[in-house]
């Protein structure tokens, strides 16, 4: 499958966001905690998502998804071994490590897949089941933990999104409290922290930088909303900035996207927020943007910064983006180039000189966002771009091509 992009339209509408991916994943890896019924909302249909579902389904749990709707239930769940098959499928298979671990005392799971963007190593995660109590044996193929976890003190070396996670989801019905200092403080920790006290765990903290988890004995079923998609909103805005036009995103929460926002309003955009909807607007040719980083929450996402680059390849003068979080996540850049952007990669930083204008091109999708940036500048670029390798957008974003064309892009698969 590929797709096909006629670029050059504006863009105008309104979107409705779906869950954010990296809220459910997590989510859905907690339910291994609950012997009942889960019922998750507004559930995007996405590779990743079925992933973790398979997960689920391969150690005897039922897990459905019907038309954006969830339901797991793992009351008769078996810890066997997860194998490679379902791990390579997506870095989210890690977070099953946790709350098997937690509820059996015993887990098996060979190593995670994802995308490559980096080296993702995962010593975090089982520094920290070491320190609530597992014993952790790392062969060539598998992770092997057991052990009657107790509450513990962790301090992780840095706020890593899934090592807080999982850390946080073994400590649920671990015996007594535990704190994780420096946790991450990105808002899908604190939706994660919410669902498990919908379930009747007790977290206090998430969304800041110490989370304590107070050990109970079960958690029981919920129905449960997760927040929208700030990636998703996200890539949106950055598209209408680059094609022009204007954009209403419902039910997205400020502060979630405040660091994109600032840049947005650097680069030339005229952006108002009302009652849980951001309008943006964009006309004329942007401005680049002499610095950006990307940082932990809150500062400027690092799964923005792909789409990101392409805005800065077709903004007036010189932008320079510098990726602190993985060492190999500047991939889209020799195909932006190809369609005739001016990008300098200098270790982690990519340094830009902005063109008047992008041609249309056969372009290769290596990840999931820097897929997405090759989206945005085929809606840009003059005549047609082809982008190939599809199924790494599919992991995140569901049918790319509706939701750019439900907003004036003339974009199809085939
Ligand atoms: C989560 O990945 C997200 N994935 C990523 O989104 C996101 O880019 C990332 O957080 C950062 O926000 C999901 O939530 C499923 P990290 P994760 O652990 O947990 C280092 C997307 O596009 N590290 O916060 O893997 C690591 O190398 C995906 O939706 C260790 O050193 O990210 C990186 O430099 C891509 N040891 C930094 O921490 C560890 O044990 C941040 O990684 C773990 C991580």
């Amino acid at each position: 499958m590929e797709l096909v992009i006629n670029g050059g339209n504006k863009l105008s509408g309104e979107v409705k966001l779906h869950a954010a991916k990296n809220a459910v994943l997590p989510i859905i890896a907690c339910c291994v905690l609950v012997g009942e019924d889960v019922v998750i909302n507004n559930v995007p249909d996405l590779i990743d998502i079925h992933a973790m579902l398979d997960i689920i389904k391969s150690l005897g749990g039922s897990a459905e998804y019907d038309e954006g709707t969830v339901t797991v239930n793992c009351n008769s769940l078996v810890p066997t071994l997860i194998d490679r098959e379902l791990t390579k499928r997506a870095r989210s298979s890690i977070f099953i490590l946790g709350p098997i671990l937690s509820r059996f005392h015993e887990a098996k799971i060979s190593y995670p897949g994802g995308c490559e963007i980096g080296t993702r190593p995962i010593d975090l995660h089982l520094s920290g089941l070491k320190q609530l109590g597992a014993e952790i044996c790392e062969t060539e193929k598998a992770i092997e933990c057991k052990g009657n976890l107790n509450g513990s003190e962790i301090v992780l070396r840095l706020p890593s999104v899934g090592a807080t996670e999982n850390i946080m989801m073994a400590a649920v019905l671990a015996q007594g409290r535990t704190i994780i200092h420096n946790a991450a403080k990105e808002p899908e920790i604190a939706d994660l922290a919410a669902f498990i006290n919908a379930c009747g765990g007790k977290v206090y903290g998430a969304g800041s930088d110490i989370i304590i988890i107070e050990g109970v004995e079960k958690l029981h079923g919920t129905v449960y909303t997760p927040i929208s998609d700030r990636i998703v909103a996200g890539t949106y805005m950055i598209a209408t900035a680059v094609c022009g036009g204007k954009l209403v995103l419902r039910d997205i929460n400020l502060s979630y996207i405040s660091s994109l926002v600032n840049f947005l309003t650097v680069a030339g955009c005229r952006l108002s927020y009302r009652a849980n909807d951001m309008t943006v607007i964009s006309s004329g040719r942007l401005s680049g943007i002499p610095k950006l980083s990307t940082g932990y929450y809150p500062y400027y996402p690092t799964d923005l910064q792909a789409p990101m680059l392409t805005l800065m390849s077709v903004a007036k003068g010189r932008s320079e983006l510098k990726e602190n979080l993985f060492e190999s996540r500047f991939k889209h850049a020799v195909w932006l180039n190809e369609m005739g952007a001016d990008i300098t990669i200098d270790g982690t930083t990519a340094i830009v000189n902005g063109v008047k204008k992008l041609k249309g091109k056969e372009v290769f999708a290596e990840d999931l966002r820097g897929g997405a940036a090759l989206v945005i500048a085929g809606l840009k670029a003059e005549g047609q771009t082809i982008v190939k390798n599809i199924c790494h957008i599919d992991r995140g974003y569901e049918k790319i091509e509706c939701l750019f064309s439900a907003i004036g892009g003339d974009i199809y698969r085939r």
